[in-house]
């Protein structure tokens, strides 16, 4: 560590002392037990409420082949579209609702405290059934809503530092966090496990999408406000964390 950085530490490392769990910072905490924050986002006047048909698992399955083959892979074949099936399966293999105790529903992925704070959020450009446009991804309901509609790869892709990845892709997931969720047990530390969470979501997705033969490339390189702005974020109580592209895979063999 340079002099500098020990008389003034820099944002990393007061953001890893600060959220630092210690005897001290532990004891010292309370929970708010009257308000445990709703783990589910629903938008009040989407333009639609889209139905995802049931997910159906195909192609490979076995783990240990799909651990072995998983790669980010970001040549796509433009000009086709993905179909809805496949789009359902990946959702559901992200975020999908797979058990219930009492009043918390467990999902396909992990989360600190099964306090779910990422909300998943699509970019169709190419989906067969599904018009050009935004969508919000609701797991309980199983279904989509549909927030804006029309064409923003090239939005998107320049909010991504320009990579064509996101200008061929059929579909981009976005991952926002909502913080309000973690902030109320974890306080600040609840800004490390977002991206905790996040990659377990994404690693869910490359895994799927290597099942059914598609290609999945996972993109951290983003102007975040760039981002928040296309997707209506405040980017504080809620903002994106992560994305990635999924895609029809230009030496795509049948899965
Ligand atoms: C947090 C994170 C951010 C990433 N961001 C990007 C990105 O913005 N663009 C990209 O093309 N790949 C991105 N990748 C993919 C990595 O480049 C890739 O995982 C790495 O080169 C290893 O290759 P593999 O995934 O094929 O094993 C990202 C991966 C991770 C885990």
């Amino acid at each position: 560590m340079s002099e500098r950085e020990k008389e003034q530490p820099e944002i990393g490392t007061r953001f890893q002392n600060e959220t630092k769990y210690t005897p001290d910072s532990l004891s010292s905490h309370v929970f708010n037990l009257g308000s445990i924050p709703e783990t589910f986002k629903e938008y009040p006047n989407p333009i639609a409420r889209i139905s995802l048909p049931e997910p159906k698992a195909r192609g490979e399955s076995n783990l240990w082949k799909l651990l072995l083959r998983r790669r980010s892979r970001r040549e796509y074949t433009v000009n086709k579209s993905l179909k809805l099936n496949d789009l359902s399966a990946l959702l559901w293999a992200t975020q999908g609702l797979t058990a219930q105790f009492g009043d918390t529903f467990f999902r396909t992925a992990p989360s600190a405290g099964g306090l779910y704070p990422v909300e998943t959020y699509l970019y169709v450009r190419a989906v067969d059934g599904l018009e050009e446009g935004i969508y919000h991804f609701r797991p309980g309901d199983y279904d989509l809503e549909f927030l804006k509609k029309g064409e923003y790869s090239a939005q998107l892709t320049e909010a991504a530092l320009q990579q064509t990845v996101v200008l061929c892709a059929q579909v981009t997931f976005i991952w926002s966090a909502v913080i309000a969720r973690g902030r109320w047990k974890y306080n600040q530390r609840a800004y490390r496990y977002v991206y905790l969470d996040a990659g377990h979501i994404a690693q869910n997705l490359y895994l799927a999408g290597e099942a059914l033969g598609l290609g999945v490339c996972a993109v951290g390189a983003f102007y975040d406000d760039g981002v928040n702005h296309i997707m209506d974020f405040d980017g504080e109580e809620e903002t994106v964390i992560y994305m990635a592209t999924v895609g029809l895979r230009s030496e795509q063999k049948p899965a």
